[in-house]
């Protein structure tokens, strides 16, 4: 097989990772930077430096290969506006669309998205089946690229469309994303759930995709949605640091979305997680599973 992977950040590179050795694999990585040739080209047959907004180099990543994993995120370390989302995600895959006829050998088309695209539920269970409602235009990009992949199904190529919770994992671990709490007061309780997947599962999941020639959207997410007071304290009391104090007369002014993500689809398609829960707050009461009941998810308030 011929794959490319546009994009090879935090999650392509794992992806890259757990490929090796594969044997009949020819393996493409893309990057931006000409700095992360030599970094990349450890991990792959080849390393392009192409933005996917660029119709040559996409041409280039893209001609005469079996399938592509879309592992984009925006550039900058600096939190993006919605434009930067747009140049990222949608001029992308505009591009992508332009150069269908050129590649008739694409036969498979995946791309981590993101979970952020549903809408607050009020703590209840959301699915794939439930109607997105992004809270901001990060979110309507990001919804509208879900949008422009799925239109390019068909018999011939199949679109999967991973909606990703938070990630974490080497680099991003919690008790140094969260320190800078320690001690702190925040408004509310903390009551509102949280969704987050392993980027090792993430990689895993967008491999098994491949594999399995899964198609449509499914969400990537552990079993375990965590209320946030719950995963902030476990942290910083992980980290020896002092707990959170929350003030539940005050209402945060941007109090976020709260929802539980299902994973049942992923679930259904024999996907095994290895880290089904955040260790660090393994034993410390009920986990907040979905019931196994086959009773339907509660819809988002709206
Ligand atoms: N991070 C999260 O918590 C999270 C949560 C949910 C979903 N996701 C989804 O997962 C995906 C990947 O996340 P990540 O954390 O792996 O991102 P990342 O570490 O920022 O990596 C993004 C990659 O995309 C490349 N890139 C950026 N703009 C590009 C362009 N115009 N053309 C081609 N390549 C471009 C970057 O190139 P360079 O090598 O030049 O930097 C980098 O390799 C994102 O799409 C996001 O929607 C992430």
């Amino acid at each position: 097989m011929r794959l490319s992977l546009v994009g090879c950040g935090y999650v392509g590179e794992a992806i890259a990772q757990q490929l090796q050795g594969r044997a009949g694999l020819e393996l493409t990585v893309t990057t931006t930077s000409e700095e992360r040739r030599g970094e990349l080209s450890a991990m792959a047959d080849q390393v392009l430096v192409i933005s996917a907004d660029d119709p040559d180099g996409l041409l280039a990543a893209l001609k005469g290969r079996d399938a592509a994993i879309f592992c984009l995120g925006p550039k900058g370390n600096r939190q993006v506006d919605a434009a930067g989302y747009r140049r990222t995600f949608n001029d992308s895959f505009r591009c992508l669309e332009q150069l269908l006829p050129k590649l008739p050998v694409l036969q498979q088309i995946i791309y981590t998205g993101s979970c952020s695209i549903y809408g607050d539920a009020g703590g209840g269970w959301v699915d794939e089946s439930t109607t997105a409602q992004p809270r901001d235009e990060h979110g309507a990009v990001l919804l509208e690229a879900e949008r422009q992949l799925l239109a390019m199904g068909s018999p011939q190529r199949r679109v999967c469309i991973l909606r990703l919770g938070a990630l974490y994992g080497p680099q991003r671990e919690f008790e140094q994303r969260f320190a800078r709490l320690a001690g702190s007061t925040q408004p509310g309780r903390g009551e509102r759930f949280t969704n987050w997947v392993h980027r090792d599962d993430a990689a895993a999941a967008a491999i098994a995709a491949l594999d399995g020639h899964w198609q449509g959207i499914v969400n990537v997410v552990d079993d375990a949605p965590v209320p946030l007071a719950e995963l902030l304290n476990a942290s910083l009391a992980q980290a020896g640091l002092a707990p959170i104090t929350w003030q539940p007369a005050s209402e945060p002014g941007n109090p976020g979305l709260n929802r539980r993500i299902s994973n049942r689809l992923l679930k259904s398609k024999s996907f095994e997680l290895n880290h089904p829960r955040i260790a660090l707050l393994s034993g410390d009461g009920a986990p907040q599973r979905e019931p196994t009941s086959t009773a339907k998810p509660t819809s988002p308030q709206r």
